[in-house]
């Protein structure tokens, strides 16, 4: 499987971005995460286009959270993306990559006071606010600021988008969100109405999960949605101007693996967000959607040295089973170890070399951290580089100095040039947040 721009070159290496990948390994050096800047720019041009050829008045906010640098909230900017953030740190990262404060969505199940504060003085379009006591908390900070901060409300529309357990948010009973049906979200609303002095209520929101493959648990929260803000006019006469269905559309990661295409995806949300608007008589809302594993999953590759394969066998099941350890692991992806995640996987400096031998791809830490259960690659050796797929959401941003391993570089690949956007931690950095008290010296 080969994805973006990636192709097999004419020394039978893995290419991204028009630079040969074992340059890259030689030149930055491994773990090394390769991302392929004009796939990233592809997908937000597929998403902005056909949302505004299918809607409209549609924004689209990628989801920092899939993979938040400086770099990326610049270049997503400069797309004309919004950007949707869930922490001080994301929102800081925005503000030091130029990202309009106008263009951010603020979100958290759980924000500090510090938090809010923060989003109020750097001026960001929406909070998204999830409790009652968020909504009062913002509300005196923007007052004593002598602001106005207009807010979305997250509403749980009780849909069950078929995902991982671990990867879904809509249902009834997550942790998210003010519940529709059992009248939360309405009493949100009124609060929110009744601290008109610091608040504007603006729409509403819904996050129904993540690595969705089928649209129509899209299709069923939009009617909910819809059926929500007619009852908002209904009973507090207030028109809510903007409907975010979050984010949620999955990549690819197996070669098997056939997720709608972002066209197909604005089509079905559009249809379904118009005929709801017919349905009910309500004012057409202006259209936010939060796209992060879509837009970045698939143009990101971890590239990861090969060490000593390792054949393994036991009396009581048929067959070996051969290990293929890399230099990286549950410190650059803990995915596979979270959500029994799939990867797929090519030998960068034998690209094009006929898959024969099925592996089992082990991390370096302490722990029995797979990467990938079952992959069929040529017979692999010492030295050889392994280029993991589909790496680009959700690795760099999890990733975590376990073992005290230090997270690896980020080059964005694009026209055969290769710039750092993160560089490699060294093991002073490790050290660098440590004290060390009188008495143990
Ligand atoms: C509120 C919200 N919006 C958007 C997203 C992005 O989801 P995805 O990366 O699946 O598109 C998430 C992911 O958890 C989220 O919580």
């Amino acid at each position: 499987m080969l994805l973006g721009t990636q192709k097999i070159n004419s020394k039978n290496h893995l290419e991204i971005g028009g630079c040969d990948v074992v340059d890259l390994a030689a030149q930055f050096g491994t773990p090394l995460y390769v991302m392929d800047e004009a796939f990233i720019r592809e997908k937000c041009r597929a998403y902005k286009t056909s949302f505004e050829k299918e809607y409209g008045n549609a924004a689209i906010a990628y989801a920092s959270k899939a993979f938040v640098v400086t770099a990326m909230c610049a270049l997503v900017g400069k797309e004309g993306l919004w950007l949707d953030v869930a922490s001080a740190g994301e929102l800081y990262t925005a503000k030091c990559g130029g990202f309009p404060m106008e263009r951010i969505l603020f979100h958290g199940n759980f924000k500090s006071p510090e938090e809010l504060e923060m989003a109020v003085d750097y001026g960001v379009k929406y909070v998204v606010v999830d409790s009652f006591l968020e909504l009062e908390v913002l509300s005196a900070i923007a007052e004593d600021e002598g602001k106005t901060q207009e807010i979305l409300l997250r509403c749980n529309p009780g849909v069950d988008p078929h995902t991982h357990r671990l990867i879904r948010t809509g249902q009834e009973n997550s942790k998210f969100g003010f519940n529709i049906k059992n009248g939360k979200a309405m009493e949100a609303v009124k609060a929110a109405l009744r601290r008109a002095e610091g608040l504007n209520l603006a729409g509403v929101h819904c996050h129904i999960g993540s690595q969705i493959f089928e649209l129509d648990p899209f299709v069923e929260a939009v009617p909910v949605m819809a059926a929500f803000i007619k009852q908002i006019r209904e009973k507090t006469g207030a028109v809510m101007g903007v409907l975010d269905i979050g984010g949620g559309l999955g990549a690819r990661y197996l070669e098997d693996h056939n997720p709608p295409t972002i066209e197909d995806f604005a089509k079905v949300v559009s249809d379904a967000v118009k005929s709801a608007v017919a349905e009910t008589g309500i004012e057409k809302p202006m259209l936010i959607i939060e796209p992060g594993r879509s837009i970045a999953g698939e143009a990101g590759t971890t590239i990861y040295t090969i060490g000593a394969p390792k054949e393994v066998s036991i009396p009581e099941a048929p067959g070996v089973k051969t290990y293929l350890p890399v230099d990286g692991g549950l410190s650059d992806n803990p995915r596979p170890a979270l959500y029994d995640a799939l990867y797929s996987a090519i030998l960068a400096n034998r690209a094009g070399d006929k898959p024969t031998k099925v592996y089992t791809v082990s991390g370096k830490h302490c722990e029995a951290d797979m990467l990938i259960e079952s992959v069929v690659l040529p017979e692999a050796k010492i030295g050889d580089l392994l280029a993991v797929q589909t790496t680009g959401a959700y690795n760099h941003s999890m990733a975590s100095n376990y073992n005290r391993f230090t997270r690896p570089e980020v080059v964005f690949a694009a026209d055969g040039k290769a710039d750092i956007v993160v560089r490699r931690e060294t093991i002073e950095d490790l050290v660098k947040c440590d004290e060390l008290p009188e008495h143990l010296k």
